[in-house]
């Protein structure tokens, strides 16, 4: 199993400023990269994750810092009532690593690899549907539609009928025999410089964990939680995650535009709940892109809580 490297990690310190004293929820802890970062400048962290494979990594940390940090295994739509248990008087930044982690792809038992083969589960938590659950039973509608929707598969239709017709006769259980499946639907790799089943997998992995409801739910927690002057940093690795991300600080930042003189609409009077630490998305340099082939997706986000009322539930 290759090690997690954490991404962005020096923009990510930048952007989140943690100082001795002030307390930090970093909701993706993984192998905890970013919270240990956090810890040593002096800072409590509280960290989130789903995922319960992360324990051992949070027994080291725990042992590293005692008393300065403590994992809380809840989804981000859990953050608020997470903070609110611990008791923590003023939340001072929070963090998100969003994704699966180097661990969760590279077991192949844990079934988000087209390329080993495994159980076709791709829960990043041990609950809820899995993705042989879907392929299995989803009609073929919403299989298409989430293909083409999270994969971005313009073939999304026949995918979606060659899955009907195989399960007809025997139903999906792993990993390598849905991505033949699929390879064969979209014609053979024909030279694609992705696997055929890349977007396929990108899709399921999106709807089993309901990844963008999550996000947004998570957004929405950080802006109701955060103390004013309070720091938000997101790291995302592809365009569905970042414009959910770029529309909320657009918005709160009250830079979203308004209605023309043909489409008035109605002046928002909401204060913004948020100010811009940097213009736009910062991206790694080229070393780090170059050691590390998931940061070249990668783009960070970030901004400071005001003093303004939350906007609250984003329009999905
Ligand atoms: C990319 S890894 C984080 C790596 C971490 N920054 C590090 O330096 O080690 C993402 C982690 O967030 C967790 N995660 C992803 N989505 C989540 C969600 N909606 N709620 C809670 N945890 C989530 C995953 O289980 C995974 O462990």
């Amino acid at each position: 199993m290759s090690p997690h490297a954490p991404v962005l990690l020096t923009e990510v310190l930048q952007a989140l400023a943690p100082a001795a004293g002030d307390v930090i929820i970093d909701a993706t802890f993984g192998a905890g990269g970013y919270t240990r970062a956090i810890l040593a400048t002096g800072a409590t962290v509280i960290a989130l994750d789903r995922d319960p494979t992360v324990q051992p990594h949070a027994d080291a940390v725990a042992n590293d810092f005692p008393g300065k940090f403590q994992l809380i295994r809840t989804p981000f739509s859990g953050l608020a009532d997470a903070f609110s248990d611990t008791g923590a008087a003023r939340l001072d930044g929070v963090v998100f690593d969003i994704g699966v982690s180097s661990m969760q792809l590279d077991q192949a038992e844990r079934g988000f690899s087209f390329m080993r083969d495994g159980p076709l589960d791709m829960r990043m938590s041990d609950e809820g549907e899995t993705a042989a659950d879907i392929v299995n039973s989803w009609d073929h509608g919403p299989l298409a539609h989430i293909f083409k929707l999270y994969g971005d598969e313009r073939q999304s239709g026949r995918v979606a009928t060659a899955i009907l017709r195989r399960r007809v006769e025997t139903p999906f259980t792993r990993t390598l025999d849905l991505a033949e499946v699929v390879e064969k639907a979209l014609g053979g790799r024909r030279g694609a410089p992705i696997h055929p089943a890349t977007r396929v997998f990108q899709a399921l992995r999106i709807a089993v964990n309901d990844e963008l409801g999550e996000l947004r739910a998570g957004l929405e927690a950080a802006e109701a939680t955060l103390a004013p002057g309070g720091r938000l940093a997101v790291v995302t690795f592809h365009s569905l995650e970042d414009r959910i991300v770029k529309a909320f600080l657009t918005e709160r930042t009250g830079n979203a535009p308004g209605g023309s003189r043909h489409a008035p609409v109605a002046v928002d009077t909401r204060k913004p709940s948020f100010t811009l630490s940097f213009k736009g998305a910062r991206e790694a340099g080229e070393e780090e892109r170059a050691a590390n082939p998931r940061a070249r997706s990668a783009k960070l986000r970030a901004a400071v809580r005001t003093d303004a009322p939350a906007w609250g539930r984003i329009a999905a």
